[in-house]
């Protein structure tokens, strides 16, 4: 991914990162509860050693999260057992926002998911941020539903 602005890195999440406010980015998207240091290593752990399924990008500068993204890589049984990419948990800062990032972390998803050889990638979003999806070449393509337990 190039064209991001000077001081801007993105890269795959790391484990310190709990450190550089991940989940301070998080807050801007939705309820992210208080976890602990050892609570995000744990969840960290899990997600590598589900290998080559979920894969987490994030923007730094100036040594804190100011975005991230996650794409999760489901294998199926259909189109010649095919990968589909979810793209879940695209957040920038309130501050950076409008500066081209949510942007860049939806190209870089979209390197993942060729690369790793998904068909398609999907994602649910609310009608404000089908805009911003629209620009990084998605349409609408059927309605969401949900059953939260
Ligand atoms: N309405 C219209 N256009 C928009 C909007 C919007 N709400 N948001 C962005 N755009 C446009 C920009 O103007 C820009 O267009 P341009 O290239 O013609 O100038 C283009 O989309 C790219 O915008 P970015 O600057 O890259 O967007 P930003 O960095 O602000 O990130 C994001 C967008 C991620 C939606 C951010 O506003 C955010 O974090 N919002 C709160 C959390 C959220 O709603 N996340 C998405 C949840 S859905 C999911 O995770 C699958």
């Amino acid at each position: 991914v190039s064209g991001l602005p000077d001081g801007f890195t993105v890269r795959p999440m790391a484990r310190n990162d709990y450190a550089k406010g991940f989940y301070e980015c998080l807050r801007v998207l939705t309820w992210v509860g208080e976890p602990t240091e050892a609570e995000f290593l744990g969840r960290f752990d899990e997600l590598v050693a589900a290998r080559d399924t979920y894969y987490f990008v994030v923007i730094e500068y100036q040594d804190r999260i100011v975005g991230t993204g996650c794409l999760v890589v489901e294998r199926k049984f259909i189109h010649d057992h095919g990968k589909c990419g979810h793209v879940e948990e695209i957040a920038v800062v309130k501050e950076h926002q409008g500066q081209g990032l949510g942007l860049k972390i939806m190209q870089a998803l979209e390197s993942v998911a060729v690369a790793v050889g998904c068909y398609k990638s999907i994602l649910n979003c609310g009608p404000r941020n089908e805009p911003f999806y629209g620009k990084c070449g998605y349409h609408n393509s059927g309605i969401e539903m949900s059953n939260y337990y």
